[in-house]
């Protein structure tokens, strides 16, 4: 099996990639700026951490001629509500980061590299389901930095021959999501905090709807995209879609599991229009057509197995 370089590998969608790779037998090595008891206690022996910045040219070619992967798993990016908050450093990971990754990648040879987009690509506006070929406005700066990141994988494609493929995410439910990771982190931090025992505040309404994927479908959609047979695939960046939750919803799941759950609600308007507005696009389905026909993909998780799943795991102290 081959060896597989995963950048924000310590982060929340990185660390369950890892463990995907590690069980078929790669070799994983994790390129993040966390130190490494960051990493989870079951992985943090099992791979090679390569500290350094997607803002530093020098630390991410040093990190792919050293670890000379055979495939890259592009997924450290700075999230809403911290990308809107810090332009420079958004576009300074975000696209300038890519296009570090992608000029290693030409550089060193690299056979495959992946991409996590999300489908904070599109407007707020959509059709339903939204088409894989949909136009893309953006609402935020984070989604404009993921759109020139897939252009500029397209372009390496085509320009260079670099075998880029992605993935658009909707938002992911999971365990090791932290505060500031998107302004949907409250969907998995209710989860988490709850099974934890902690209290738990939400901020939105109560039949606010969003569209999910748990996140080790998530994580295994990259190594399906990344095991695809070229000849079969039509476009380079492929729609994901998973199940749809609404705020009550997802709160229920949780009391099935832990029914002393400490859960209360206090409304914040603003949160609530971000939600509406300018974070609509993740309440809208998407055609995941193509993944299904490219590369046969279809998810594992229904909601409820993912809030049952994702109990268990923290219960485990597995996050
Ligand atoms: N979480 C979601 O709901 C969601 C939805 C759609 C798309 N995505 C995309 O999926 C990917 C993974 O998301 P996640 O939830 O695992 O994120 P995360 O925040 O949990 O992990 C990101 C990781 O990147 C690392 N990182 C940040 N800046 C870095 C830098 N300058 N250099 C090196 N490493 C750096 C962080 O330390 C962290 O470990 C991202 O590209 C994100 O845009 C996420």
């Amino acid at each position: 099996m081959g060896r597989s370089l995963i950048t924000g590998g310590a982060g929340m969608v990185g660390r369950q990639l890892a463990r995907l790779l590690l069980a078929r037998g790669e070799k994983v090595d994790v390129l993040d700026i966390v130190p490494p008891d960051k990493l989870p206690a079951d992985i943090r022996d099992r791979v090679i951490l390569v500290r350094a910045n997607l803002s530093n040219w020098a630390e991410v070619m040093d990190a792919v001629a050293h670890s000379h992967p055979d495939t890259i798993y592009h997924i450290a990016a700075l999230m809403p509500p911290n990308s809107e908050q810090n332009h420079a450093a958004s576009w300074e990971i975000n696209v300038n980061g890519t296009m570090r990754v992608l000029e290693a990648a030409r550089l060193f040879k690299v056979g495959t590299v992946v991409y996590s987009s999300t489908t904070a690509t599109f407007a707020s506006e959509l059709p339903e389901p939204v088409p894989n070929d949909h136009p893309q406005c953006p609402e935020m700066l984070y989604g404009v930095t993921k759109v020139c990141s897939e252009r500029l994988g397209e372009y390496y494609h085509r320009r260079y021959g670099v075998n880029f493929r992605g993935v658009r995410f909707l938002s992911i439910l999971g365990p090791g999501r932290v505060p500031g990771s998107g302004w949907s982190a409250y969907t998995s931090l209710v989860i988490e905090e709850c099974a934890r025992g902690n209290a738990y505040t939400i901020r939105v309404n109560e039949s606010l709807r969003l569209r999910f994927i748990y996140v080790k479908d998530a994580a295994l959609s990259l190594i399906k995209l990344a095991d695809a047979h070229e000849g079969r695939l039509t476009t380079r960046i492929y729609n994901l879609d998973g199940f749809s939750a609404s705020t009550r919803e997802l709160v229920d799941g949780v009391l099935a599991h832990v029914p002393d759950a400490q859960i209360s609600w206090e409304f914040d308007p603003e949160y609530q229009h971000v939600m509406d507005t300018r974070y609509g696009v993740i309440q809208h389905r998407m055609d995941d057509t193509l993944a299904r026909q490219d590369w046969d993909w279809q998810t594992s998780y229904s909601r409820d197995d993912a809030i049952r799943d994702f109990i268990e795991d923290v219960q485990k102290g597995r996050v």
